[in-house]
């Protein structure tokens, strides 16, 4: 079968299925489909409150020289302003459970909710940033922002490259190929994968738990 190519123009047979959906995202994104780590970046408002944004398009590279979470943030979000202000946030990867307390924190994410109470979270303090941590996170990045830059000429979203100072780890999710990798782990988030078959498709999207194929050395 002929395979399918997806330019980096918007196909005509490519049309949004929201409004604005391809200002959000690229098209290529809903054509990959690639799934990507969700996450929970944390701060603080200017008035002290906690504010908790997810997210699932980040990278975390890193090399002799230091270890670094890439995260792509809306030019439009409290976090993106929280985190020009202060210069620190957390990253939290929770395990799929805790997905609609995450919404919760979407849906009321005013000035003056505490995020932390909308979504039913346990605030700690960071040890190396004056930013938030999520108690029932099994692993929380405390990071410093080094660089902020726009990803793309259209400025709706903007690249933080954060220094990871901290990794805070739950003792259960700490030994190896373990809990991390099931159920109870990282979870994948899959952003409306586009059935390129079908010129209109309706396309959920989806979240993943892994599964450990095999161990290698
Ligand atoms: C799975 C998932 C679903 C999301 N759904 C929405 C959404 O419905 N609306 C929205 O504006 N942002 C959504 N986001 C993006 C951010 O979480 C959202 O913009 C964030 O809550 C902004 O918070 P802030 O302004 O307090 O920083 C979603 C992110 C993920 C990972």
């Amino acid at each position: 079968m002929k395979k399918i190519e997806t330019g980096a123009a918007r196909p005509e047979t490519f049309p949004e299925q929201w409004p604005g959906q391809c200002e959000v995202f690229s098209h290529l994104e809903y054509a990959c489909g690639i799934p990507s780590i969700l996450y929970a970046v944390t701060t603080y408002k200017e008035n002290g409150l906690g504010n908790v944004c997810c997210g699932a398009w980040a990278s975390f590279p890193g090399d002799g020289g230091g270890f670094y979470a890439l995260v792509p943030l809306p030019a439009s979000t409290h976090t993106l302003a929280n985190i020009r202000r202060t210069g620190e946030f957390c990253v939290n990867f929770l395990p799929v459970r805790h997905f609609d307390a995450l919404m919760r924190t979407v849906r009321q994410n005013g000035m003056e909710d505490d995020e932390f109470t909308e979504g039913g979270f346990t605030p700690e303090p960071a040890r190396t940033v004056g930013a938030p941590r999520i108690a029932e996170s099994f692993l929380t990045l405390e990071c410093r922002a080094e660089r902020i830059e726009a990803l793309s000429d259209s400025g709706r979203m903007m690249l933080v490259k954060g220094r990871v100072l901290n990794a805070v780890s739950a003792p259960d999710h700490a030994q190896g190929v373990d809990k991390r990798y099931g159920p109870e782990g990282f979870v994948l988030n899959i952003n409306e994968p586009r059935n390129l078959l079908a010129h209109h498709s309706d396309a959920p999207s989806a979240l993943a738990t892994l599964h450990v194929e095999r161990e290698y050395q």
